[in-house]
């Protein structure tokens, strides 16, 4: 953990740093040494992991796994625990305290760097819920009504809340907040991007360019399309009653195999890459790419006279193997709450001082509180 306190270390540095220069330096090329991706706008990646119970392989492979990939090439990443977002559901306040902390061991196991990247709470930030009110004010109830997201929560649920319908404006304001080039996220979230992108045409028409338009970064390699291992024809999804359906990143081995033993596949016993027809099965294939960086055909070339039933204690072997490491990283971060709650507080630190210069902008450029948001950013610099 010696490499997490030095980050910390070094992180505050950089926090004191960003703190005491003026707003500008912010978007400095110089100073933060980062290649700009869009005009005026820095190369900035944002992306928010709800903390609703544990993340399963799918959040791994399709968002942190990305992120880290992204930080390492340099890009300025900053990874959020969306807990306003996780509201829109009751959630029991000392358990979304855990599952919190558990985002965080699980992101920081998966090598995000504290040094390089924000790891930060989205409740720690203010601004997230300030911006979200002002593009609210732009965004149309009819768009916000007919996303299939919400109307699909709204048909299972009596009473629908209105953070629910509110729940894609105040994700358009955590990706605009910072002014993010890019945000990598699963295909289920593709809609929610779209509407941000049309939030941003509406904002650049009334009040000038002020953003760059979000691209989605969607996962290649099929991890956003892993089933369920109980019922292939269902997403594997946090949300899930059934557990064995997933595979979290703190199962242990004997649970992944266990999980991977059960899953439901049909009665072909051939291994095959056939994800219309034989979704069980494709799904195998998928886990088997995943864990060891295969194509599928590759896979079933190494399954090459198995049966399923053996290839899922080969599939099961190699994710072990994948997972493993991390989840003993993750176990000892996690009993380190006091480490993991100063890595939260530097990164909100930072995260602030970089909304702040945003809503300085938005304000000015909407005509709000004349004079007002110097204050708030001279604070912020103090
Ligand atoms: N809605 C996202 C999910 O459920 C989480 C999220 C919240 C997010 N805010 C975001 C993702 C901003 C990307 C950017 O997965």
């Amino acid at each position: 953990m010696e490499f997490i306190r030095r980050s910390l270390i070094h992180c505050k540095r950089r926090t004191h740093s960003i703190g005491t220069n003026s707003w500008r330096c912010n978007y400095s090329v110089k100073k933060e040494k980062v290649p700009l991706a869009e005009g005026p706008f820095p190369r900035r990646v944002v992306t928010g992991l709800q903390p609703t119970g544990a993340l399963h392989i799918g959040n791994y492979f399709g968002v942190l796994r990305r992120c880290v990939q992204l930080q390492d090439q340099g890009d300025d990443l900053m990874l959020f625990i969306a807990d306003l977002h996780a509201l829109t559901t009751y959630q029991d306040p000392s358990a979304l305290q855990d599952n919190i902390l558990d985002v965080a061991a699980s992101a920081l196991a998966a090598g995000v760097d504290p040094a390089r990247s924000v790891l930060f709470v989205q409740s720690a930030v203010p601004r997230h819920a300030e911006l979200c009110w002002l593009l609210a004010c732009l965004a149309s109830h009819a768009r916000l009504a007919h996303l299939p997201q919400y109307k699909e929560r709204a048909q299972n649920n009596k009473e629908v809340g209105v953070g629910l319908l509110l729940y894609p404006v105040l994700q358009a304001a955590d990706v605009l907040l910072y002014r993010a080039a890019r945000v990598p996220v699963g295909a289920d979230q593709l809609q929610h991007l779209q509407l941000c992108a049309q939030l941003v045409k509406t904002f650049h028409h009334r009040y000038g360019r002020l953003f760059p338009v979000p691209q989605p970064l969607l996962p290649e390699d099929g991890c956003d399309r892993l089933r369920s291992l109980r019922d292939p024809s269902k997403k594997m999804s946090k949300s899930d009653p059934d557990p064995k359906s997933r595979i979290l990143l703190t199962d242990s081995d004997e649970v992944i195999t266990l999980k991977v033993r059960k899953a439901v596949t049909d009665c072909n016993p051939k291994v095959t890459f056939e994800p219309e027809s034989r979704p069980g099965v494709a799904n195998l294939v998928l886990l088997h790419c995943l864990a060891c960086d295969l194509l599928p055909e590759e896979a079933v070339e190494e399954a090459d006279g198995l049966t399923t039933a053996q290839y899922k204690a080969v599939v099961a072997r190699a994710l072990c193997a994948r997972l493993g490491p991390m989840r003993a990283r993750a176990l000892e971060l996690r009993a380190q709450p006091r480490l993991l709650r100063d890595v939260l507080r530097a990164g909100a630190t930072r995260a602030r001082a970089r909304a702040d210069v945003t809503l300085h902008d938005v304000h000015a450029a909407l005509g709000l509180a004349p004079g007002s948001a110097d204050r708030t950013l001279r604070a912020a610099n103090e």
